[in-house]
């Protein structure tokens, strides 16, 4: 069954708390940490991740939009994520971060935006547990999915077939694409605006699992 990783960039930042609680019946939580440089916006950092990382019992899934990433894995790790991504657009070496990531004995991710080739992910599937595919340009919640998406999901999806990665899809995901996506390969959905939008999380949960 698809698994479902709602982002708590849309929830109340003034109730992270029981934010977090309202989506414990989640795979992961999400997790989008931005800096300013590598998108127009600023978000969370390890701070506010050790703070709630007591309060669930969820996987944590850090999607790092920075840019030097390498300077900050370790800062990630320790504050509790179980999964680190970081962009493959980035200037950092890549294979270095994945190496980073898995000495504090985390799985890596590689995420990649709307505009990059599939192709550049060819030297790294052996190395990743996760990647996510972007389907809006990174930044914001609450933007429209993109299309062209569902072509670099097959693609990707292709890519990795036996291999032990999961293939993500982060933005614009609702409950009516969610199914699409399921059919092109996607094995977890992240979803911010679709989630937190709802009075009831674990429903809306269900019924993106297609429960
Ligand atoms: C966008 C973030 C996404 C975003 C998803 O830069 O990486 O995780 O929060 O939000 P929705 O589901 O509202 O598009
Ligand atoms: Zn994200």
């Amino acid at each position: 069954m698809i698994q479902i990783s709602p982002s708590l960039l849309a929830s109340d930042f003034s109730n992270l708390r029981e934010e977090l609680k309202s989506v414990d019946t989640a795979d992961f939580i999400h997790l989008d940490v931005m800096d300013g440089h590598f998108v127009p916006n600023l978000t969370i950092g390890p701070c506010v991740i050790s703070s709630i990382r007591p309060h669930s019992d969820v996987p944590f899934d850090t999607h790092l939009m920075i840019d030097n990433p390498l300077k900050y894995i370790e800062a990630f790790a320790k504050a509790g994520s179980d999964y680190i991504t970081v962009h493959v657009e980035q200037p950092d070496d890549i294979n270095e971060c994945i190496r980073l990531i898995k000495s504090f004995g985390k799985k890596a991710g590689l995420a990649i935006s709307p505009d990059t080739d599939v192709s550049v992910l060819v030297p790294y599937l052996d190395d990743v547990s996760m990647i996510t595919v972007m389907s809006v340009y990174p930044g914001f919640g609450g933007q429209k999915f993109i299309e062209s998406s569902y072509e670099k999901i097959r693609a990707i999806s292709e890519m990795i077939q036996g291999k032990d990665v999961l293939l993500s899809v982060d933005g614009g995901v609702d409950y009516e694409n969610v199914r699409k996506l399921e059919d092109a390969g996607v094995t977890m959905v992240v979803a911010g605006s679709t989630v937190f939008r709802e009075e009831n999380r674990e429903e809306s949960i269900r019924k993106l699992r297609g429960e």
